[in-house]
């Protein structure tokens, strides 16, 4: 493999004691028995009944009945690669995270990249939003920024969340369509839903169906926080910019190469790695003052809106290069847990309410996608960090722990947690204010869904209108209600009427009768112009 062990990689030395190269070895059982014969199991005569004391037999078949794991709730299909973050700027005054201070500094990375519907042999290029997933091994532990190549979602609050994938996934009677978004249950959920309509636009556009994994952006979506070595916070936005840039496949070509490769996108991220053309994305932050917070006509908390650009810009602080293939699929990419809560020191949370629910979300899937508690003893899942508390035992528990206490706080063993000072290091959740009462009602500051669609529509090029029309018209014209199609077109009226009415005519609906709505820009030079410049554009 390309780029092995490159610059003393931390992570990759720590993978090198779970290889196993059966090359050359004579064959053995799990009990280190060895082998006779792999090829006819133990009989009563030549032509008579297996025997139950085939100990071999018995053991190899049930390792085989038990291979395969629950394929991940959602992002289920996905390629991964190794690799490493090198930052440009020291982010000292904005973040205490020890991985963005010095320029130049290394931090092993672990990229899966994804699509959301399809099961795990699905193809490749559905339109589709696509996961980009990314484990820092830093050296104040694991911090995982699991991203989309979209910068909004579907939703604002994660309680949404198991309707929108009831609503995608394949309809329950017949498991149809398998990969695709254009159903009933989808296309039902978008027009009774309508917080979607910003997402939907993005979804029905060439970004859905992109190139490549190499020519795609990532966002990190919610607003997160970061915070510096004197305790102060600023909101922030995660970008990965492709230094190839961002290009997309026309709707026929997704067709046609799907059909004769499912694997294509994998295809090309795993033979651009061997020929050690590494594919490489810059790091960028956006960033907003805590004073600014209420600055902007949308909430900074709803997922379903970005930062513009030409408000908060976009500081590209370092680059990631993927510069080594994983050795074992299983092993790693499937294996691999990511989750949005593995934070560090200087990176911290906000009161978005989809990430919130995403913060219970991922844990309690894992636990059971890979059997149990100890799942970050898997190899790929490792921190860096030797690891030190009172967690113990569970299923398929690896680490031997010493000595016979497991409890805080105690005087026998003396270990203690650390302070939040520099030189120890220790992870404070940062202070944020609350008030008000306990309630399950939904900011007003949340309610405007159409303007940043409507942003999105008026800043295409017209080859990009047409095609978010032909998708419309392709995905909304499969849905068998007329009801359906007819809300759906009624919905969209809101983002752009002409649009809407096309779409109408395209799927034999009635022209929609409502009024567009009024663009509520987050400043006068952007409702003037009623364009937004669109990331990578
Ligand atoms: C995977 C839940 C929103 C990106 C998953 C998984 C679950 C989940 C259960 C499977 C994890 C596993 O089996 O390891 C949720 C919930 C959400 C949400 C409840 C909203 C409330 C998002 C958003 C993003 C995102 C907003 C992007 C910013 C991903 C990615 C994966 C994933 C990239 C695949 C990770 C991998 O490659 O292993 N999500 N998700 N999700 N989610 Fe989410």
């Amino acid at each position: 493999n390309q780029g092995k062990n490159a610059d003393g990689d931390a992570k990759d030395k720590q993978l090198e004691q779970f290889r196993i190269n059966n090359e050359g070895k004579k064959m053995n059982t799990n009990q280190g028995i060895k082998v006779s014969n792999d090829e006819d199991s133990l009989k009563a005569g030549v032509r008579g009944p297996t025997i139950m004391e085939d100990f071999h037999f018995r053991e190899k078949m049930t390792h085989f009945d038990h291979e395969r794991i629950p394929e991940r709730v959602v992002h289920a299909r996905g390629f991964a690669a190794h690799g490493e973050f090198e930052l440009y700027e020291p982010m000292k005054e904005y973040t205490r995270a020890n991985f963005l201070q010095d320029p130049g500094k290394k931090t092993p990375v672990f990229v899966r990249f994804s699509t959301v519907v399809g099961s795990l042999g699905s193809m490749d290029t559905a339109r589709d939003v696509r996961g980009f997933a990314t484990k820092f091994y830093t050296e104040e532990g694991n911090y995982d920024l699991v991203g989309n190549n979209i910068p909004v979602f579907f939703i604002q609050d994660a309680i949404k969340f198991p309707d929108l994938i009831h609503a995608v996934k394949p309809e329950p009677h017949n498991e149809m369509p398998q990969a695709a978004s254009a159903h009933d249950t989808f296309w039902d959920f978008v027009a009774n839903n309508q917080e979607i309509a910003h997402m939907i636009m993005w979804h029905m556009s060439d970004r859905t169906i992109p190139r490549s994994f190499r020519m795609m952006e990532g966002f990190g979506v919610h607003t997160f926080r970061f915070v510096n070595d004197r305790g102060k916070s600023r909101f922030v936005k995660f970008h990965w910019k492709p230094v190839l840039g961002v290009h997309s496949l026309v709707w026929d070509e997704a067709q046609i190469i799907g059909g004769k490769d499912a694997d294509f996108q994998r295809r090309d991220l795993w033979e651009s790695i061997e020929i050690g053309d590494y594919p490489e994305y810059e790091l960028g932050v956006q960033m907003i003052e805590k004073e600014e917070e209420f600055k902007f006509d949308f909430d900074i908390l709803d997922a379903t809106k970005l930062w513009p650009e030409e408000l908060v810009p976009v500081k590209k602080i370092g680059k990631m290069t993927l510069n080594r293939n994983v050795d074992n699929v299983f092993a790693e990419t499937e294996q691999v847990a990511f989750h949005p809560g593995n934070v560090v020191p200087g990176i911290d949370f906000t009161n978005d309410p989809l990430l919130q629910g995403r913060l219970f979300s991922y844990i309690d899937t894992q636990l059971i996608r890979l059997g149990g508690p100890n799942f970050a003893e898997i190899p790929i899942n490792r921190s860096i960090c030797p690891i030190h508390n009172n967690q113990r035992n569970g299923f398929s528990r690896q680490t031997i722990n010493l000595g016979k206490v497991s409890y805080h706080k105690n005087s026998l063993a003396n270990n203690t947690p650390s302070t939040s000072t520099e030189k120890e290091g220790g992870f404070v959740h940062y202070e944020e204010k609350v008030e008000g009462r306990i309630t399950r009602a939904r900011s007003k500051s949340f309610d405007d869904h159409f303007s940043q669609a409507r942003l999105f529509w008026n800043s295409m090029s017209p080859p990009e209108k047409q095609h978010i029309i032909d998708a419309f018209s392709f995905e909304v014209g499969k849905v068998k209600s007329k009801s359906v199609r007819q809300q759906v077109v009624d919905m969209f009226v809101h983002v752009d009427k002409a649009m809407a009415t096309t779409v109408a005519e395209n799927i034999g609906v009635n022209r929609p009768t409502g009024e567009q709505s009024k663009v509520s820009a987050s400043s006068p030079a952007l409702s003037q112009a009623n364009t937004i410049k669109l990331p990578q554009t």
